[in-house]
């Protein structure tokens, strides 16, 4: 077992002591969660093939599921990847720092642990004071996957880091919940049009905008699973964002869906069972049964982001047996928010 070693640190203005201890440890090639914009990271010294083992070992993550790196400066793109297209430099240009993750052919400098035995990398530049301060102190690009153990809900929260990885991480940075919720969205641009593999923090229709043309990966957008061929990305095929309890989501127009889901909750407790509801701000006063939860406003998708794994493991903690969940609009972050949903609920599906 590693001691952990845990350090508050400011949001805003990271005290430069603090993050020296956090690049030291990242330097020797030990492991340091921090956060991000999107959620907390679990890091490490990306060029370091036996630290970034490391990484996989403490998350118990399947050894050909590719991890993002992390940078502090975009020129810094171009020493670990090749051939950016001229749309990678325009998204950068928008996009970083922030929740944007682009897919491009590795340079021969990044190992291939790293990529997963991958020739492309998945590169991002996090819009956080901490993340940025830690990668620039490290001085060198930091591999980091979800803090979170394999398969579990994404860390929005130190304290969910801890609940996953105390004693098997070095340090963790804490600079308490992160803003958006839900993780980057991941784009290959080694394709033509470009690809969505994750719907994320930065949208679809923010994407089309720009690029003209999009597509999404089917499994993105699946109601089902689907077959995940393994050299386009490895991360889609395996079970994801999963709480203890099994999970319901009932899709539809709201009205239905409001039903539907009462009656199940009706069902499953006179069975016995201890459920929990997934609601929003608009419908939570429908439901007189279970231990309800809103996930955050129908008209603000944004906040059904920032709460949606935080809720999952509140859920958990509880102890329910079964978590119902409403269905919501894809639009915007609704795609992001309804992939994480379908996979938490391993595509247990109900169309009203
Ligand atoms: O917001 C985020 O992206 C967070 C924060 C910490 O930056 N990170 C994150 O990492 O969500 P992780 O490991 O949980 O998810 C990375 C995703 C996986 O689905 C993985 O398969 C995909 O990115 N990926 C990584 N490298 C890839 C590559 N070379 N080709 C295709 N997909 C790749
Ligand atoms: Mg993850």
């Amino acid at each position: 077992m590693k001691k952990t070693i845990i350090i508050k640190v400011s949001k805003e203005n990271p005290e430069p002591d603090k993050i020296r201890i956090a690049a030291d440890i990242i330097r020797r090639g030990g492991l340091v969660a921090f956060p991000t914009e999107t959620v907390y990271g679990l890091g490490a010294d990306a060029l370091n093939p036996d630290a970034v083992k490391e990484i996989y070992a403490a998350k118990m993550r399947p050894p050909d599921n590719p991890i993002i790196v992390h940078i502090a400066r975009k020129e810094d793109v171009y020493k670990l990847a090749v051939d950016i297209p001229k749309s990678g430099e325009k998204l950068i240009d928008i996009f970083w720092p922030g929740p944007l993750t682009l897919v491009l052919k590795a340079s021969n400098i990044v190992p291939r642990v790293t990529t997963g035995g991958l020739d492309t990398i998945a590169i991002r530049m996090p819009k956080h004071e901490v993340a940025l301060a830690l990668i620039r102190e490290a001085g060198r690009p930091i591999a980091a996957p979800s803090a979170n153990l394999a398969g579990r809900p994404s860390p929005t929260l130190a304290e969910h880091v801890l609940q996953d990885l105390f004693g098997r991480i070095d340090a963790i940075l804490d600079a308490g919940p992160t803003n958006i919720g839900v993780e980057s969205t991941v784009l290959d641009l080694s394709c033509n049009p470009p690809q969505i593999l994750r719907p994320g923090g930065v949208t679809y229709e923010d994407l089309k905008a720009v690029l003209g043309e999009v597509s999404i990966h089917p499994a993105a957008v699946a109601k089902s699973e689907v077959h995940i061929e393994r050299t386009r990305s490895p991360g889609m095929k395996y079970k994801h964002y999963a709480p203890k309890a099994e999970m319901l989501v009932v899709e539809g127009e709201l009205k239905s869906v409001i039903m539907k889901v009462r009656e199940l909750a009706k069902y499953y407790i006179e069975a016995g069972k201890k459920v929990g509801i997934l609601a929003t701000d608009e419908s939570m006063k429908e439901y007189n049964l279970g231990i309800v939860k809103s996930m955050g406003s129908r008209n603000n998708l944004a906040s059904v982001a920032r709460n949606l794994f935080k809720l999952l493991r509140e859920l958990d903690n509880e102890g329910v047996d079964l978590i119902i969940a409403e269905g919501l609009p894809q639009e915007n972050l609704g795609l992001a928010v309804m992939n994480r949903l379908r996979k938490a609920a391993s595509y247990n599906i109900i169309n009203v």
